[in-house]
């Protein structure tokens, strides 16, 4: 997979994108991250990327012409799958959505700043707006990372266990059962005798049960969804 990310501030991806799973899944050659700095495509020569909102209010919005710069030239270069731009009034990010473009070749990112950009470009360019959370963030950058790390954990053999992602809480609109490490017992607390008895067809009974219980504790909605 090839993800392209378009923003004012790509140094905020570096910290994000050199460790752990991202960084491993770069390693290993199963993503290719490209970030680009959207000031290299402004033609003044105070490299501005927005300007006064038309019909006033408080706010700049985002110029069209360098973001469309960039998308044109990225265009030129290969097709991407998706153009997505992170934007509060997004589609809500949830696992299904990472899964579904967990496959898909070449992505690119939009990271918004201000009140926004200019509308005839989320028109003419965007053909996926999604938002992290019913919250507003200061830009798309973190947005940005958080759906890139939702997806590229997902593509295939960046998880060293198969099954892992699998596993994870939502995959299958359940949240995941507790989970248990040494020692066996921690300040009176014990771990469940079920997790000890290496019956594996109980013990999976259990975690499913579990999973159902927190889901319908913390989160009933997930359990409306189906
Ligand atoms: N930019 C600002 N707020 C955002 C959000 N909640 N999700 C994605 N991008 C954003």
């Amino acid at each position: 997979m090839r993800i392209d990310i378009i923003s004012i501030f790509p140094d905020m991806f570096t910290g994000p994108f050199s460790h752990s799973i991202i960084k491993r899944a770069i390693d290993k050659g199963l993503v290719e991250i490209h970030l680009h700095d959207l000031r290299d495509y402004t033609t003044d020569k105070h490299r501005s990327v927005d300007d006064y909102a038309f019909g006033g209010g408080a706010g700049m919005v985002m110029s069209i012409e360098p973001i469309a710069r960039c998308i044109d030239k990225l265009k030129a270069e290969r097709d991407y799958n998706e153009i997505v731009f992170l934007t509060p009034d997004g589609e809500l990010l949830n696992q299904g959505l990472s899964n579904e473009l967990s496959i898909k070749g070449n992505l690119m990112m939009l990271c918004g700043h201000y009140k926004g950009v200019d509308e005839r470009l989320r028109e003419l360019y965007i053909s996926r707006e999604i938002s992290i959370g019913d919250y507003v963030l200061s830009g798309g950058e973190l947005g940005a990372a958080v759906l890139v790390d939702s997806i590229v954990r997902l593509i295939p053999g960046v998880l060293g266990d198969e099954t892992s992602a699998l596993s994870d809480s939502f995959q299958n609109n359940l949240l995941s059962p507790p989970v248990y490490t040494r020692p066996r017992e921690f300040k009176g607390l014990k771990v469940p005798d079920i997790l000890l008895s290496g019956h594996q067809a109980r013990i999976d009974n259990w975690k499913l049960e579990k999973a159902i219980e927190r889901t319908r504790s913390r989160r009933p909605d997930l359990l409306d969804e189906n």
